[in-house]
């Protein structure tokens, strides 16, 4: 059985495959706690963004926790209020973070100007400020038009949603030929998703004595796709870190991978700049 539990990057540094997301957690004690059970329980990924608004709470949870900073992964991301200096967005989110530097820093979305936020990316990374540097959301156009900018540094990471319902086999394919690692934002589906009840799922949870989330968490993990469920319940927490004890086999593989629609439910990044103002989440600064 594969049970490694971490992925090497096109630039040799190690990223566990599963972490702990924390959109949507609210900053103060519930993002911090669980961040802080996260840590105890084995998880050594935190993934947050600016425009999550926890930063902060991410920090003194880190802070709480006796795992050493070294062997923790922090992603942090650059919203678009700061494409313009990709530097000062990026040292804003260490001082509220509390730390000299993250391993992974991500463009959020393929923005306006996202081109040239990347080239400081590149800066900033070989100033070590940011051990990986990646991007989000982007297409296969996008990366592409990164190199047709300027960009001599391949991104380590492409940050997706990535779920049964929306396999992304294609970039898969695309990422996998430039080494690039692709990692699955909402891997459950995201909040009200109905993946977990797919009685697809919930016949091979039931036969290999897992739970639903665990399934679909190892189908991931086993296409190489890392993985970041978020959770404020510890029980939850604790249940979507133990997949690293049971292997799906070709079949059970097939099987979810049949129950992909295209079933995005994030914007489409094409049209990004296009998505009126009013419905981005407002940034609101932690106590
Ligand atoms: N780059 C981007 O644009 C982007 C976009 C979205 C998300 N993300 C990142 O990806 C992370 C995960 O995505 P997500 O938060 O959208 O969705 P997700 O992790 O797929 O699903 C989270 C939802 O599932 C529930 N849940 C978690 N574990 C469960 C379990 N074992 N059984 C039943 N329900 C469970 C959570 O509820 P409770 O919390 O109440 O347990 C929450 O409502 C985010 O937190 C964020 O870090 C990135």
């Amino acid at each position: 059985m594969d049970s490694k539990t971490w992925v090497e990057l096109n630039n040799g540094v190690k990223m566990p495959l599963l972490g702990l997301g924390v959109f949507r957690s609210q900053a103060g004690e519930e993002t911090r706690s669980a961040v802080r059970t996260a840590l105890e329980y084995g998880y050594r990924m935190i993934d947050t963004a600016r425009i999550y608004c926890n930063e902060r709470s991410v920090g003194r949870g880190l802070k709480d926790s006796v795992v050493p900073r070294d062997q923790v992964f922090v992603t942090t991301k650059l919203w678009k209020d700061d494409f313009d200096d990709a530097r000062r967005g990026l040292e804003q989110s260490l001082e509220r973070l509390g730390l000299d530097y993250v391993d992974l820093f991500l463009l959020h979305w393929p923005f306006k100007g996202f081109a040239q936020a990347y080239l400081v990316l590149e800066q900033l990374q070989k100033e070590g400020l940011c051990r990986a540097i990646g991007v989000s959301n982007f297409k296969q156009h996008h990366i592409e038009e990164l190199f047709a900018a300027g960009a001599t540094v391949m991104p380590q990471v492409n940050q997706v949603e990535c779920h049964p319902q929306n396999s992304e086999d294609e970039l898969l394919n695309f990422c996998c030929q430039r080494n690039i690692v692709v990692e699955a934002y909402s891997p459950l589906g995201g909040e009200g998703q109905t993946i977990m009840s797919d009685p697809r799922i919930t016949s091979l949870a039931q036969y290999l004595k897992v739970t639903p989330a665990q399934v679909i968490l190892r189908w991931n993990i086993q296409r190489g796709v890392v993985v970041i469920p978020k959770s404020i319940h510890a029980e939850r927490i604790i249940e979507n870190s133990q997949v690293f004890n049971f292997e799906l086999s070709q079949d059970d593989m097939d099987t979810i991978s049949s129950i992909n629609g295209n079933l995005r439910r994030a914007y489409d990044s094409d049209r990004i700049d296009q998505r009126p103002a009013s419905t981005f989440p407002k940034i609101v600064e932690e106590p």
